[in-house]
């Protein structure tokens, strides 16, 4: 399998400062360093990144579109109205799971939306940084 861009959008690098009832009392350095470690047991390449610019996190999805990565992204707030991103997607041909740490279904209504859902290969929410390694795993098994 290609290297495996793990891309997480805004604010998730404030992560330990955010609602520890929502997001669990993870920071973000941990949750790529339980990311990496699972993505090593599993002889997965990963390469973990976190932007708050969405020019930026297209300028990644067209990075694993020419490279043929597989993509796993929480696009944070993004998810809900962002079409960029998602016609950034649309253009890949290497699988994209989108994965959250909350389960945004169960959250405020603006929530309920995802823009991406609908290009993505698949979804994985609401278990927290298990959410990752279950879309490692679900590559694994879809590859
Ligand atoms: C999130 C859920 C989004 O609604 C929110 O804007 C985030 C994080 C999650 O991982 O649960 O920033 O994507």
């Amino acid at each position: 399998m290609n290297t495996v861009l793990v891309l997480n959008g805004p604010n998730l690098s404030k992560l330990g400062a955010r609602d520890p009832k929502i997001y669990g009392g993870i920071d973000y350095s941990s949750l790529v360093d339980e990311v990496s470690k699972e993505a090593k047991l599993l002889g997965i390449d990963v390469d973990i990144r976190q932007s708050d610019d969405e020019t930026t996190m297209i300028q990644w999805i067209h990075e694993a579109a020419d490279g043929k990565n597989p993509v796993i992204i929480n696009a944070a707030a993004f998810t809900h109205y962002s079409y960029a991103i998602r016609d950034a997607l649309e253009i890949l041909r290497s699988p994209i799971i989108e994965v959250h740490i909350s389960n945004p279904l169960a959250r405020e209504e603006f929530r309920h939306t995802s823009v991406i859902s609908g290009v993505a290969t698949g979804t994985i929410a609401g278990f927290g940084v298990d959410s990752y390694r279950l879309a490692l795993r679900a590559l694994l098994t879809i590859s």
